[in-house]
């Protein structure tokens, strides 16, 4: 798995880069009022605890996964008072029954979402609540305007996760998106954070059309000495049908 490989390298360096994925995991644990804070909880893709850290204190049991060790072992270290696995998302099973399922910037990059969601699911009290956020189309769009192949992943729509989410077998009762932008000093550094989150772009294209890639994303995407990039997500807290 490509992927964890990409998280476990970058598990030390996730936290000082990834703000727009605290800022992200900050608004879904807020979508959780205190005294929705008990019962059974897994959370997957845990990664260094940016969700988990504001959802304990839990009443109950707090189960946080990733099947990245290093990151588990970072999350583990952030956040001790809850229990810890390391555990692949899209092979849930014998972790049931459990009242919430919880995961923050996961989802978008398995190739076949649904099937992680289904599989949950059956895991899940039949009262079980989902609370989840994703990153959506629109992600890096001045990176991708510029060089569309700089990315594996397939960025789907909200509309798209909500007919996933609904398919997978949940209700939702509140769906919401979210924008963020983050500033670097320029293009470069942009794409070095990149590389730094784990999010690793792949590397199509040789050093002669990188640097002019870099120079034009400089030059349109940048503003009084630094670039954005924009990040969108999708957030949405569903019932088990
Ligand atoms: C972008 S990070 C997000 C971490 C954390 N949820 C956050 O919001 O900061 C994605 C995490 O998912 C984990 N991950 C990737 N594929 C996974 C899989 N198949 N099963 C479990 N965790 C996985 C990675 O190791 C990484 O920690």
């Amino acid at each position: 798995m490509n992927e964890i490989r990409n998280f476990d390298r970058v598990a030390d360096s996730y936290d000082q880069l990834a703000e727009p994925q605290a800022a992200l995991a900050r608004t879904l644990a807020s979508w959780l009022t205190p005294a929705e804070r008990r019962g059974r909880a897994v959370e997957f893709g845990a990664g260094t605890g940016f969700l988990t850290q504001r959802l304990v204190p839990w009443i109950g049991t707090y189960l946080a996964t990733d099947a990245s060790p290093a990151m588990k072992l970072v999350g583990q270290t952030r956040c001790p008072f809850n229990a810890w696995a390391r555990r692949d998302a899209r092979m849930p099973e014998g972790l049931g029954p459990v009242n919430w399922v919880l995961s923050c910037n996961l989802l978008q990059w398995f190739e076949d979402p649904g099937l992680a969601l289904k599989a949950w699911r059956e895991e899940m009290a039949p009262d079980g609540e989902l609370a989840v956020a994703v990153l959506v189309r629109g992600t890096f769009s001045e990176l991708l305007a510029l060089l569309p192949e700089a990315m594996q992943v397939r960025w789907r729509s909200g509309a798209e996760w909500e007919q996933i989410v609904r398919d997978a077998g949940f209700v939702p009762n509140r769906i919401e998106r979210w924008e963020y932008t983050s500033k670097y000093p320029c293009a470069r550094d942009f794409l070095r954070a990149v590389h730094g989150m784990g999010l690793a772009p792949r590397r199509v294209v040789g050093p002669g059309k990188l640097r002019t890639t870099l120079g034009l994303y400089d030059e349109i995407f940048g503003v009084g000495g630094t670039v954005r990039a924009t990040w969108r997500g999708w957030l949405a807290r569903a019932r088990r049908a």
